[in-house]
C-alpha cells in the first residue's frame, strides 16, 4: 500500500513543467537596437544635452508667462512701457510723476489726457520751452524734440502708454493718426511755446 502510494506521487511528478534556457529571437535584439539608436537620435536633436539654459532659463510660471507673445493692445502696451522707460522715463519718472528741477508730471497732466492727440504729439514732435503750467505747477524749462527720431509705432506705443498709466485714462493713438501729425510738423521743426502749443488744436 506504502509503495503503491509512493509510485503515484512520482509519476504526478515526472508530468510537471520546467523551464528550459532558450535563446532570445533575433528580432527582439534588432529591434531594440533600432529603438535606442533612434531615441539616441531623437535626444541627440531635441534633447539639448542637460545644458541649464534649455532645462532652466526661468525661475518661475510667471516669469515664463511675462516671455509669452502678447498680442493687440497687451502687446502695444507692453511696447509704449519699453519705449517710456529707455527714452522719456529718465527725465519724467518711471512713475510718471516728473523729477524736481528735470521734468514735470505726465500723471495727471493736462497736455497728456487731452481729448484728441493732436497737442500732445507735437510736444515730443518739436519740443516745448518756456513757460508752461503743469497740474497748477509753474515751470519753465526746455524739452527737445525727444521723439522726433522714434518710428511712428514706438511714439504711438509711448504716448498711448502715458495716456493710460498711472490714473491716466485717455484714448490711445493709433501709428497712422500720428503719422500724420508727423506730416504736418515736417522734419526738424522748432520747439514751440506752451502758448503756442495751448493754440493747437486738441
Ligand atoms: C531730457 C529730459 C526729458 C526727456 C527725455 C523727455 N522730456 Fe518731456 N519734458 C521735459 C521738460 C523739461 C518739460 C517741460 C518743458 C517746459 O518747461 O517748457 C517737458 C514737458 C513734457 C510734456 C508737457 C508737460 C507735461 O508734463 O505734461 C509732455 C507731454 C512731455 N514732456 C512728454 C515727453 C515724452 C512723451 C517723452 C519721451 C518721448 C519726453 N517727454 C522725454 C523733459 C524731458
Amino acid at each position: 500500500m506504502s509503495d503503491e502510494s509512493h509510485k503515484d506521487c512520482c509519476a504526478n511528478s515526472a508530468g510537471e513543467p520546467t523551464a528550459t534556457r532558450s535563446t532570445v529571437p533575433m528580432w527582439i535584439i534588432v529591434v531594440t537596437l533600432i529603438l535606442l539608436f533612434v531615441g539616441g537620435v531623437y535626444f541627440d536633436h531635441h534633447g539639448g544635452w542637460f545644458s541649464p539654459k534649455i532645462y532652466a532659463p526661468f525661475n518661475s510660471a510667471e516669469e515664463v508667462e511675462a516671455y509669452q507673445p502678447k498680442s493687440g493692445e497687451a502687446a502695444a502696451r507692453a511696447r509704449g512701457k519699453v519705449v517710456y522707460d529707455s527714452v522719456c522715463g529718465i527725465c519724467h519718472g518711471p512713475d510718471g510723476l516728473g523729477k524736481p528741477g528735470q521734468a514735470p508730471k505726465l500723471a495727471g497732466s493736462e497736455w497728456v489726457i487731452t481729448k484728441g492727440m493732436n497737442r500732445l504729439a507735437h510736444i515730443p514732435l518739436q519740443g516745448i520751452s518756456g513757460p508752461i503750467k503743469v497740474a497748477g505747477q509753474d515751470w519753465n524749462m526746455n524739452m527737445a524734440a525727444m521723439g522726433a527720431a522714434l518710428p511712428d509705432e514706438d511714439l504711438a506705443a509711448v504716448l498711448s502708454y502715458i495716456r493710460t498709466s498711472w490714473g491716466n485714462k485717455a484714448a490711445p493713438i493709433t501709428a497712422e493718426d500720428l503719422k500724420k501729425i508727423r506730416s504736418e510738423v515736417g522734419n526738424g521743426a522748432l520747439p514751440m511755446t506752451g502758448d503756442q502749443m495751448m493754440k493747437l488744436p486738441e
